[in-house]
């Protein structure tokens, strides 16, 4: 591998690794930092136990604890790492409450009674702490999820207007700190899911008055809190839509750090507002939905239309959060168990512009239910959709670390057939080109000519098979596709330094793999020569690299 690099610089380079290695930061991580990540939420109770046992017994319908632990989590980081992921999403930490009632136990982390204490079902201060350091220690961020909407209290059958004893919560000890009781009856009056609740007649959820500054003193002040104490580098807030719009951009600038924010709605003109107005980000639930149109029901170009929506109403689309699954709405492979459907919606998911964030299961294909223990899956690093993760993340990391201007530069559409859609991502000479199709398994096998890639007579390399395609003279990729699977291509020369097909990890720069690919096609020409060899300099170098850029 060639090695060219200007001292001065790497003197530079240097001083900045040191000065980030030393002064690890007590704030959250910044949207840029963010939009590099990659995602794995996990729920807490239901992703590994402490003795690492994988035939406990846990019934998703009881809704009881399963006996999931920080400590559990910290074991199983190898997993979640060895698909690539660089960001755990982990659920709400902060004290549920305690019993159970007709709708079960808390389990899920969404029944907050304390702030200020943690949920000892989950483990100790300290396993949090060590659940945080641990995931530093490996260069992967923590994403906090935070229920900063609501309290929870068990009425157990009677009506929670007249049955909350607001006295048993620390921070908010009065009905005064709370919304009249009021049940939410219309998710798309936003009013109404601002100043009422969900929740039933055994487990009431009292909403907050986040209107009035004590609240919001307070909840902004346990979320500095937490933020410092565990190292927290950004945050998911729960329940945004029902918050009170005005008091979420105070929030943002007080709080500091990234945040994504749960606006359950596919209109994307609504959430894009939020993006406007309120939060830099949210989980791209308008793309989530088109998703299910264009793959499950085999409509591609919904997708198109829909993509050409958030562009032009969303202000950051690359500081969205992109899922194909969560832990609230239907398993994909409940919707559909062709897991060649999953495959490109996942493909597309990873690849387009925003964060990526993969739900604990998925990854197995589970589709039963999205409560389910993972530890019954045993773990299985084999599992289709774990290899294929794994690819995804490697061929996204090294588009990044070669390309500074791949995480914002808008992924675009080059071709729509009747069930396939191929879009391009990235500078042109490094960028990645994904070629999806709607057809599932039954897809048969044909030739597709994709029109305009990579320039004539081009090495590509399809990064989930590992096999190398030539452009013709007229540009064109001919594509062999089969069973409706996915592909992904990416330029030959670019490899190196991509952890895929044979090539290792390495710090490799854009400019030393441009000129290697000089030098290879040199060797193997009548072209002459380029001088690499000692008295190299670094203006020499720059000069080239300006000369070779495009
Ligand atoms: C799970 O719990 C439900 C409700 O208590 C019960 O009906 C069902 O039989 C249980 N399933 C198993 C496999 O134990
Ligand atoms: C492992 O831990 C779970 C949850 O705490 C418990 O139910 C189970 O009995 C334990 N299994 C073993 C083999 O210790
Ligand atoms: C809760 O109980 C009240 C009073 O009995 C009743 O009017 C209301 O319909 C119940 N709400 C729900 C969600 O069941
Ligand atoms: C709520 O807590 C505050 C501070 O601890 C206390 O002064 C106040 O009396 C409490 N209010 C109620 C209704 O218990
Ligand atoms: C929306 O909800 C609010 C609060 O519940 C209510 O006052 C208002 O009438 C509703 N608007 C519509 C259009 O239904
Ligand atoms: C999306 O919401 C906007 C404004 O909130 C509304 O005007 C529009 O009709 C909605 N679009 C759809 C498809 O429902
Ligand atoms: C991994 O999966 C492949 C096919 O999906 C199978 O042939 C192979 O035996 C599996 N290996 C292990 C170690 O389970
Ligand atoms: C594939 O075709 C077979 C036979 O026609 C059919 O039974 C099956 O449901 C199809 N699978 C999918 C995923 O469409
Ligand atoms: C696709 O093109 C290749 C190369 O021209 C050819 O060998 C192959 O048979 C074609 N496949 C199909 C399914 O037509
Ligand atoms: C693809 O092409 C590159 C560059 O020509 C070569 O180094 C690599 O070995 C090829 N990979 C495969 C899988 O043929
Ligand atoms: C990749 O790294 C391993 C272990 O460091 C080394 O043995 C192997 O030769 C490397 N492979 C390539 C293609 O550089
Ligand atoms: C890449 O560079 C970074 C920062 O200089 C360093 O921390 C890391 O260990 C390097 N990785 C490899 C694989 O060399």
């Amino acid at each position: 591998m060639l090695r060219v690099s200007s001292p001065v610089l790497g003197q530079w380079l240097g001083a900045l690794c040191l000065l980030g290695g030393y002064f690890h930061p007590a704030s959250a991580a910044t949207t840029e930092q963010w939009k590099t990540r990659s995602i794995y939420q996990t729920m807490t109770d239901r992703f590994a136990l402490t003795n690492g046992s994988t035939t406990t017994a846990c019934n998703t319908t009881e809704s009881n604890y399963c006996g999931g632990t920080w400590q559990g989590t910290i074991d199983k980081l190898d997993y979640i790492q060895g698909m690539g992921f660089d960001a755990v999403m982990i659920s709400p930490v902060v004290k549920n409450i305690a019993g159970r009632s007709k709708d079960g136990e808390a389990y899920h982390g969404y029944w907050p009674l304390d702030l200020y204490e943690v949920n000892s079902n989950f483990g100790t201060r300290e396993d949090l702490l060590k659940l945080s350091e641990a995931l530093h220690a490996r260069d992967m961020y923590l994403l906090l999820d935070v229920v900063i909407n609501n309290m929870a209290y068990m009425t157990n059958g009677e009506d929670p207007a007249t049955h909350i004893d607001y006295t048993v919560f620390p921070q908010f000890n009065g009905s005064a700190y709370f919304h009249p009781y009021c049940l939410i009856t219309d998710w798309n009056n936003y009013t109404d899911a601002q100043l009422c609740q969900t929740g039933d007649n055994y487990t009431a959820l009292p909403d907050l008055y986040t209107e009035h500054t004590d609240v919001q003193d307070i909840l902004m002040t346990w979320s500095e809190s937490v933020i410092s104490n565990y190292s927290v580098d950004g945050l998911r807030i729960d329940a945004a839509k029902s918050l009170t719009p005005s008091f979420l951009p105070t929030y943002v600038d007080t709080v500091g750090g990234w945040m994504t924010g749960e606006v359950m709605d596919a209109n994307a003109t609504n959430v894009c507002n939020y993006q406007r107005n309120y939060l830099p980000s949210l989980p791209n639930y308008p793309l989530y939905y088109s998703m299910i149109t264009a793959f499950l029901n085999g409509e591609p170009g919904s997708l198109l239309k829909e993509i050409a929506s958030i562009n032009s109403l969303c202000t950051d689309v690359p500081a969205m959060v992109n899922f194909i699954e969560d832990q609230d709405v239907d398993r994909w492979a409940y919707m559909n168990d062709d897991i060649m459907l999953a495959k490109n919606a996942l493909t597309f998911m990873m690849l387009f512009d925003g964060i990526p964030l993969v739900f604990q299961g998925l990854e197995q294909f589970i589709a039963s239910s999205n409560r389910e223990a993972l530890w019954t899956t045993d773990y299985d690093t084999n599992a289709t959709l774990y290899k294929l993760l794994s690819t995804l993340n490697a061929i996204r990391k090294h588009a990044i670390s070669i390309d500074s201007s791949y995480i914002n530069s808008q992924t675009w559409p080059i071709y729509q057939g009747g069930s396939e859609l191929a879009f391009w991502k990235g500078a042109v000479g490094r960028q990645v080109i994904m070629l999806l199709s709607t057809q599932g398994s039954n897809g048969t096998a044909y030739n597709l000519t994709l029109p305009r890639t990579y320039g004539a007579g081009i090495v590509v390399t399809e990064v989930l098979n590992c096999v190398n395609y030539t452009t013709n003279t007229l540009s064109e990729l001919i594509v062999p596709m089969d069973k409706g699977e996915p592909r992904v291509f990416f330029p030959a020369s670019m490899m190196p330094g991509s952890g895929l097909c044979g090539y290792n990890v390495t710090n490799v720069t854009h400019s030393e793999l441009r000129l290697a690919a000089v030098a290879h096609r040199s060797s193997s020409g009548s072209h002459p020569v380029v001088p690499f060899a000692s008295g190299f300099g670094p203006v020499l170098f720059l000069a080239l690299v300006a000369f070779l850029s495009f």
